[in-house]
């Protein structure tokens, strides 16, 4: 199967898409995964971001207990894969809905961040972006009672802290203007950043194939891609990705595994 897929991709340059089931392997969980896709979740709506304060207070006291976690996480064989992949100059470009830019630390150069990073903060009022890291000395200084919490790690950095610790969090302002702060994240209910979306179109149509890495492609921010590619430039379409996703009537090639085991060996195919 996973010649099938080399066979396809071979000789073209490709544009590789990759979501949350590259960095599972990672410890960070996904959303709509053979594990995860009975849980719950209720995500943030970007509205309510900005129209409440106790919804940031709340988003910001679980991205702090999150953090530790999820700042702390490293890529694995599949994000080097992709790497060795640009390296050989084999890629126009990589899109990612990730959020975690574990592909740049693995060596990526030529990445589009879709939904953002939460390594990324910004300010509500000024728009300047600072580092997230930064932000954590500074919430942890503000809420020590926050440095010793630990919870189980939610997709996105979040996690679960009780009601009553959340109360007593003080969350962090801007340190140029105080106004309100937010992950540099696409949130439900927001836009891609318009120069954003154009330079994944242009990795896409500068591209000769497709390659879907990690990804259930139910958010249409980076399923849109994977139909263009298929129906208006009837370009081969491979997808790895453990299960399936709404992209597969699109795929010529679907390869049902485990893109860390995966990755590396299609790559040798290739290179
Ligand atoms: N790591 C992150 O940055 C992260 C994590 C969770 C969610 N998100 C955000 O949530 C949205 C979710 O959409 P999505 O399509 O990226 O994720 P998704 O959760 O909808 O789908 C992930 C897919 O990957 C598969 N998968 C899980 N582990 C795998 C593995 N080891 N090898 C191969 N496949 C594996 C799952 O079965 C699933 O089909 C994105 O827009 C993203 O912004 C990001
Ligand atoms: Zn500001």
């Amino acid at each position: 199967m996973l010649e099938e897929l080399a066979h396809i991709l071979r000789d073209n340059r490709l544009v590789v898409l990759t979501g949350a089931g590259c960095s599972t392997e990672s410890g960070i969980p996904d959303y709509r995964g053979p594990e995860t896709r009975k849980k719950a979740r209720n995500p943030i709506q970007f509205g309510e971001f900005l129209k409440s304060e106790e919804t940031r207070k709340r988003y910001w006291a679980r991205a702090t207990v999150g953090w530790r976690r999820f700042g702390a996480v490293e890529p694995n064989p599949c994000h080097h894969a992709i790497a060795q992949l640009e390296a050989a100059g084999l890629m126009t470009g990589l899109i990612t809905q990730n959020v975690d830019r574990l592909h740049t630390r693995a060596g990526s150069k030529d990445v589009v961040e879709l939904h953002g990073a939460l390594e990324d903060v910004v300010c509500l009022e000024c728009r300047q972006i600072t580092q997230r890291d930064d932000l954590q000395s500074r919430i942890l200084e503000a809420n020590p009672s926050f440095e010793q919490y630990v919870a189980e790690l939610a997709p996105d950095g979040d996690a679960a802290v009780p009601e009553d610790l959340v109360n007593t969090f003080i969350p962090p302002v801007c340190d140029r203007c105080s106004g309100p702060l937010k992950p540099n994240v696409v949130f439900f209910g927001e836009n891609v950043p318009k120069p954003v979306v154009e330079r994944a179109w242009e990795m896409v149509e500068r591209a000769e194939a497709m390659l879907v890495v990690g990804s259930s492609l139910t958010v249409y921010s980076g399923y849109r891609f994977v139909k263009f590619a298929d129906e208006k430039r009837r370009m081969p379409v491979g997808i790895l990705n453990l299960g399936e996703t709404r992209g597969d009537p699109h795929a010529w090639v679907q390869v049902d595994g485990v893109a860390g085991e995966l990755m590396p060996q299609l790559v040798d195919l290739l290179v």
